[in-house]
């Protein structure tokens, strides 16, 4: 299948389609990505918390949202019998890797050599140069404001921004100027739904959101909360299946069978051929 690009998304937002996106970490993940037929996949910072076992993003490096990229690249193009059109793959700039625009440039280019379509910022209007700049040198740009994981602290912790009309109008003069620097998509996190439908009604490009309502162009979640990978996820994101108990008892089981000689057993043993075992008990002493 031909890739959907950002014509094909553009497209679906046309037509009032929903849009759905999914964070994947490697080659697995890309992969399952692929087959649902979702149309962007993030490799999100949320690899930290996700599978580094940090405390939060701040700890991800470059080295590390490289090595992601190119894996989760090589599960997307690799999905084998999937019929619909290959999702475009956005690479999570990491905190510390656009505090210049030097900086900015040479690692948003870094991930589209990795195979990233797309890269991600976090911030407002302090970053519409940057998002000018990355548009300019053909480098498509999503921006991600209302929550800010990377900046966390100093937004008052993981909490819901946006709940006063000062702060959404802030959240949404955002989103205005980062449009009009050129991004092509945004992440909102963490708003009333009301911020989220004022958002998406006063850009033009479509609004991703997490935690930020229905009234969007679409929704992302992080795969390990959807899958229930860690436990009990964040309020705003619904477990669809609890691989994080089956994973549980699977270990569990196979600890157990271990220890009592049930595995392997014969069914995953091997033999040797009559003839060949013949020989080898005469030259054991
Ligand atoms: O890193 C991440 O998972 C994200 C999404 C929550 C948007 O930035
Ligand atoms: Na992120």
């Amino acid at each position: 299948a031909k890739p959907l690009g950002l014509a094909g998304v553009r497209r679906r937002f046309e037509r009032g389609e929903k849009l759905s996106m999914v964070t994947a970490y490697d080659f697995p993940s890309g992969r399952f990505a692929r087959q649902a037929g979702v149309e962007l996949v993030l490799v999100g910072d949320s690899l930290g918390n996700c599978r580094l076992g940090l405390p939060d993003t701040v700890g991800v490096t470059m080295e590390d949202m490289i090595r992601a990229t190119t894996a989760v690249r090589r599960g997307v193009d690799a999905a084998g019998a999937a019929t619909s059109p290959k999702p475009l793959v956005i690479g999570d700039m990491p905190f510390g890797s656009y505090l210049t625009m030097e900086d900015a440039l040479r690692n948003a280019a870094a991930f589209r050599v990795a195979g990233a379509d797309v890269v991600k910022l976090e911030g407002g209007s302090h970053l519409a140069p940057v998002v000018r700049a990355l548009t300019n040198a053909g480098i498509a740009v999503m921006s991600h404001i209302g929550l800010e994981p990377q900046r966390a602290l100093l937004q008052g912790g993981f909490r819901l921004q946006g709940t006063s009309a000062t702060s959404a109008m802030e959240i949404i003069s955002d989103a205005k100027e980062l449009s009009g620097a050129g991004c092509v998509l945004l992440v909102v996190e963490m708003v009333p739904e009301e911020v989220g439908t004022a958002v998406q009604a006063s850009i033009s490009c479509p609004v991703i959101g997490i935690g930020a309502g229905g009234k969007v162009a679409g929704q992302v979640l992080v795969c390990d909360d959807m899958l229930g990978m860690h436990g009990r996820p964040p309020s705003f994101a619904k477990m669809f299946a609890d691989v994080g108990r089956a994973s549980a008892m699977a270990y569990e089981t196979y600890v157990k069978e271990v220890r009592s000689g049930q595995f392997p057993g014969d069914k995953y043993s091997r033999h040797m051929p009559a003839e060949e075992l013949h020989k080898l008990q005469q030259l054991l002493p």
